[in-house]
């Protein structure tokens, strides 16, 4: 007889895998306490290495400070740890999707036109949420798009998000994934080490997952950074020489310089199911010159879609995000030798952030600030062990339970269906420093999304 399925922290009992990214290994679980089904992401060794610790911290930090809006997945929990002063696995439970967009793409299921509008809309109405907040998400590929059969999205993994005010000159982490995340990246981040860049980065990953989802396939797959700029090229058109001196970057301006003179491609015959519309804002997202390239609020004021926009709005404005709450990446840019300790400790701080029943144990657990010392136990070490366990290959729980979640099969999607589970509200602006290219991208953003709001 099969082994009961381990329960972690008391409440979530495991169901099956929902996914793996490169950092994580995702499970549905019950939830006991609140009665309905959960995601639990399992990231290990969390503090030994700087830049996995930045990714966690980043991932928890965006999450919690921009929780409550309908298009990016809510992290609900960020589970105690067994040992404060020891850990080095983190659960972070969110709500669940039944799926992802790429599993969607390479399956069978349709997708009609209805479904690739919203699909579209819903992923501009959350980029624009987190433009609006000077959040770039750096990482949009299908894979990080949740989806369910209602054709809902929400986005997902913000572990390489960044505040648009930090102006660290170089973010070592992020370039050390730059190889696994290459065919969606803009062309003024295709070369590594790119630092001229800005939100309308995740409008050009936007816009290839347009394309993907018609072609069915990746839009530009390159082989390494050469081929991935060949390949823009070839569909764009060579840019001119005004566009290219503003990539600031000399190897890559050298790069889009030494390609032949080429026209763009014939988009209709590329795409011969899109219409006028979908092919005016599939362009205009995959603009070459970032200073052209649509914003999200041009692209959701676009009549393509208008029902959408008139029957759920824009969703709310974003909270104003501190630079207090990422000065741990300084730390960490500047080698600090006790760089490590202050991110544990800052990462036992977004814990009890979680627990405030627990706050006071938590942070004395850990030694952190006037709270009394106290040990570093707080709940039976193997509580999160046999859950651990489980999410490894070769486990029976895993082997058991390891079915494929059943596809999505999305119908024609109606507003009046939609408009009952997702609210309509209205907000303020947020006030922040950014560089001015930034500032004047966020200030049509917030313009065009006001606009849409009255
Ligand atoms: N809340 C959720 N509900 C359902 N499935 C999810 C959820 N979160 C993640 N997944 C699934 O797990 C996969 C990995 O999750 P995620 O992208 O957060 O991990 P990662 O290790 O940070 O990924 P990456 O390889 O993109 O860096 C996703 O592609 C998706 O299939
Ligand atoms: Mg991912």
């Amino acid at each position: 007889m099969a082994a009961p399925a381990p329960v972690l922290a008391g409440r979530y009992t495991l169901s099956s895998i929902l996914g793996e990214g490169a950092y994580g290994v995702v499970a549905a679980a019950f939830d006991s306490v609140k009665g309905d089904k959960v995601a639990v992401k399992r990231i290990r060794s969390v503090l030994e290495t700087y830049p996995m610790a930045v990714r966690i911290l980043r991932e928890v930090k965006f999450n919690r400070l921009l929780r409550g809006h309908e298009n990016l997945v809510q992290l609900r929990d960020l589970l105690l740890p067994s040992d404060v002063r020891t850990f080095q696995d983190t659960f972070l439970v969110f709500d669940v999707m039944p799926c992802d967009l790429s599993k969607v793409i390479n399956s069978q299921a349709r997708l009609n036109s209805d479904n690739i509008k919203f699909l579209m809309f819903q992923l501009l109405r959350g980029l624009l949420y987190l433009h609006r907040a000077d959040v770039l998400h750096r990482d949009l590929k299908p894979s990080n798009l949740l989806v369910d059969s209602d054709c809902l999205l929400k986005i997902c993994d913000l572990g390489l998000a960044r505040a648009a005010f930090r102006t660290d000159e170089d973010d070592v982490y992020f370039w050390t994934t730059y190889v696994q995340t290459r065919w969606y990246r803009a062309p003024e981040l295709v070369m590594p080490h790119s630092t001229n860049y800005t939100t309308a980065i995740d409008i050009w990953a936007a816009g290839c997952i347009f394309a993907e989802l018609f072609l069915r396939r990746p839009l530009f797959p390159g082989k390494d950074h050469e081929d991935q700029v060949r390949r823009i090229i070839r569909l764009t058109g060579k840019p001119g020489p005004d566009v290219i001196s503003r990539l600031r970057h000399t190897s890559m301006e050298a790069l889009v310089a030494k390609q032949p003179p080429s026209p763009p491609l014939d988009w209709a015959r590329l795409f011969p199911k899109a219409t006028v519309e979908e092919l005016q804002l599939m362009r205009g997202m995959l603009e070459f010159d970032p200073l052209k390239r649509l914003t999200a609020a041009d692209a959701l004021r676009h009549p393509y879609f208008a029902e959408w926009r008139e029957s759920l709005g824009v969703g709310p404005a974003p909270p104003v995000l501190e630079a207090k709450d990422f000065e741990f990446e300084t730390r960490v840019a500047a080698r600090n030798p006790a760089a490590m300790d202050a991110i544990r400790a800052e990462m036992v701080s977004e814990i009890a952030e979680f627990h405030p029943d627990r706050k006071e144990e938590l942070l004395g657990a850990a030694g952190i600030g006037a709270h009394p010392p106290s040990s570093g136990h707080l709940q039976a070490p193997d509580q999160h062990k046999e859950f651990s366990d489980a999410l490894d290959g070769g486990n029976e729980v895993r082997k058991r339970n390891n079915l494929t979640m059943p596809l999505p099969v999305f119908g024609r999607v109606a507003a009046s269906q939609v408009r009952s589970q997702v609210g309509v509200r209205s907000g303020t602006l947020p006030e922040s420093q950014m560089a001015a290219l930034a500032a004047a991208q966020r200030e049509r953003n917030s313009r065009a999304a006001d606009a849409m709001q009255d």
